[in-house]
């Protein structure tokens, strides 16, 4: 199903800021245009930078840079904030939004790409005593997987105002509506204007309104406007996206990011050469603005981050903490070396390709993540700190269908072959590797059903943002030939890798893996590590599979030829061509009944993605290499 909300507000959004004077401030404006004559307001005076006190309540103390990085954010009009995974960017950000509530400047607008960034950061904001008011899709406030911020979306708290004193006919209406199912046309217009003036006077109340880049598009905010806005994680939102809520008033805009984590998901080729794939934040520093760099780590045991630091961050990330502060002795995990709380599992099962022709799973891995999560669970780690990470989870079914529960119409028939032997297969038919996994640890693990089901097992795409006690990572792909996906995106392992605090488990085949530069390094660095392994759980022998180089080395190179990593350098992006260098003949656009199919899927699942549908499902994609698909046509996976 098509919904073109997310494009109607982007597109409003640029219209607005190309007509509308009043969108942003002049200054911001010319900024964006990368005209010369933009004119800085006047400077703050350095005695105030210097004597601000940045803490904020509630939130970690900062280091001197995160402190900087507030000051220039409090006394800039724009300023970009860039940083590795776990460098304290989303904290640092909370800081920030508690200040700019001070600054006698209104309201402030939080926004990040995707709900779940969004929840994350208005969490941490919330803590500082701030009132903050987190505005969700309608589509998503019946949602069932409960978000962690439930009590501050506005549907939560409209529907607690309603029984305070003063509201007693809105709460008659809606009782009346919840008991009879609807109101008849006049109950139902007055049932309406009462919420909405509830609504209204919610967000005024509020000191942050917090929502998707997107969701700043909501009918509900039409009336409002933010001359200080903060976008978390704005380097995985389009142009178009960013500037929703900007051209609500912006005076003051403060970007976070980092170039090395997922990019904007832009399924249309052409839409991607032409530049939409590049996030505003990446044109800024283009164009001159300084990006605030952090670079010290505080999320991940040093073991963990050394890899990511030198094949994605040229080695600069840094550890704000020891190892001893991220041991975990009371886990009785068979870690191969106990002084590094990782390993690489290998296994040889077949990858298969799920009924949907789109997808893939890999029942053998499936078994492992199984075994190895039942074993943290044993050890009394709490579910809430495990994730799984699997690349394969069959998108759309999922925005469409958040619960890990088969869709109704087909429970039925998976009830009735439960027990036989092609329960499997009918899974496999319908579920890819997230679902496949979510059913297979209920069904098979050992331990209490409900212990599982708390197991957060998603995409890497929605786990960017996010971080978890011990990540299990199942690589999925295991083939000779047709290589390994989506994992390929060095981006991606990016995310990935750098989502654990204490431990990590990586599940693949080393065969298959070690074809890629970037994975045969990744199997280097644990082999020398000791914790490359194989066999059973209880009895793990370092692995036997020899690791050959293939031939290359992957990655890019400085100009003086000095290898500088996996990832392309800021702004090189190698899908980019001037407009009208574009052939017509490029325009793969997709044709025939499988074409549309995955069309439309993708744009179903890019709709979820950026805020108006089930953002825990948030994007992915990659070339179609499935069989059945067109060239050079992008399907979801
Ligand atoms: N200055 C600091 N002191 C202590 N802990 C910090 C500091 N900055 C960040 N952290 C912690 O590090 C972890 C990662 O921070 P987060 O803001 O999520 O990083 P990012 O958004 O850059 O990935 C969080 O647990 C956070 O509380
Ligand atoms: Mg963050």
């Amino acid at each position: 199903m098509w919904k073109s909300t997310s494009f109607d507000r982007a597109q409003a959004a640029m219209k607005s800021f190309a007509l509308d004077e009043t969108s942003v401030s002049g200054y911001i404006y010319h900024l964006l245009l990368g005209h010369d004559a933009a004119t800085p307001p006047p400077p703050v005076p350095e005695q105030w930078l210097k004597n601000y006190d940045v803490s904020a309540p509630g939130l970690p103390t900062l280091n001197t840079v995160q402190q900087t990085a507030v000051r220039m954010a409090l006394s800039q009009p724009l300023s970009l904030i860039q940083g590795p995974p776990g460098t304290g960017k989303t904290v640092t950000s909370a800081t920030i939004v508690y200040h700019l509530t001070r600054q006698n400047q209104g309201q402030v607008i939080v926004c990040a790409p995707s709900n779940v960034a969004v929840d994350q950061l208005a969490e941490k904001i919330e803590v500082t005593g701030l009132k903050v008011v987190r505005v969700a899709a309608k589509s998503r406030e019946n949602l069932s997987e409960r978000s962690p911020v439930e009590h501050l979306t506005l549907h939560y708290q409209a529907a607690h105002l309603r029984n305070a004193p003063g509201y007693a006919e809105l709460a008659k209406l809606q009782r009346l509506k919840d008991e009879l199912g609807e109101l008849d046309s006049k109950d139902e217009r007055r049932y309406r204007g009462l919420r909405r003036q509830v609504e209204h006077e919610i967000l005024k109340a509020a000191d942050v309104v917090c929502c998707t880049a997107s969701g700043a598009g909501d009918p509900r905010l039409a009336e409002f406007r933010f001359r200080q806005v903060l976008m978390d994680e704005s380097t995985q939102a389009t142009e178009p996206e960013t500037l929703i809520p900007l051209i609500m008033g912006a005076k003051r805009v403060v970007m976070i990011g980092d170039h090395c984590q997922l990019g904007p998901v832009v399924t249309c080729k052409a839409a991607r050469q032409a530049g939409l794939g590049q996030s505003l934040f990446e044109r800024l520093i283009l164009l001159g603005v300084s990006p605030y760099r952090l670079q010290v780590q505080y999320r991940m045991h040093p073991c963990l981050s050394e890899f990511p630091s030198d094949v994605f961050y040229e080695g600069a990330l840094q550890n704000g903490v020891a190892a001893s502060e991220r041991l975990s002795p009371d886990v009785q995990f068979p870690w191969p070396n106990d002084k590094k709380p990782m390993m690489f599992w290998s296994h040889f099962g077949q990858e298969e390709l799920s009924g949907s022709g789109t997808s893939y799973l890999n029942r053998q891995e499936a078994s492992a993540v199984e075994q190895a999560v039942t074993q943290l669970l044993k050890s009394g780690v709490e579910p809430q700190n495990i994730g799984v990470v699997t690349p394969y989870e069959g998108q759309v079914r999922v925005a469409r269908f958040p619960n890990p529960t088969p869709p109704c119409f087909i429970s039925p028939l998976v009830t009735v072959v439960h027990t036989s032997r092609y329960t499997g297969l009918i899974l496999s038919f319908l579920q890819s590797q997230r679902l496949f996994v979510v059913n297979h640890m209920q069904r098979v693990g050992s331990l209490r059903q409900e212990l599982y089901a708390a197991v957060q097992v998603a995409s890497v795409d929605s786990f960017q943002g996010r971080e978890k006690d011990f990540i299990v990572l199942s690589c999925v792909r295991s083939n000779e030939t047709s290589g390994i996906g989506f994992l390929s995106d060095p981006r991606r392992l990016n995310v990935a890798m750098t989502r654990a605090r204490l431990g990590l488990v990586i599940i693949g085949n080393p065969k298959a893996l070690a074809k890629q530069p970037l994975f045969y390094d990744l199997l280097t660095h644990f082999k020398n590590n000791d914790v490359f392994v194989e066999g059973p759980l209880s009895a793990l022998v370092e692995c036997a599979t020899p690791l050959t180089p293939p031939r290359g080395k992957g990655g890019f190179r400085k100009g003086n030829g000095e290898w500088r990593g996996y990832i392309p350098a800021l702004g090189s992006n190698p899908d980019f061509k001037p407009a009208d260098q574009i052939e017509e003949k490029e325009v793969n656009w997709p044709s025939g009944g499988g074409g549309y199919a995955a069309w439309n899927a993708n744009a179903a699942a890019q709709y979820a993605s950026s805020g108006d549908g089930d953002g825990s499902t948030s994007g992915g994609y990659q070339h179609a290499t499935a069989p059945g698909s067109h060239a050079g046509q992008y399907s979801i996976y």
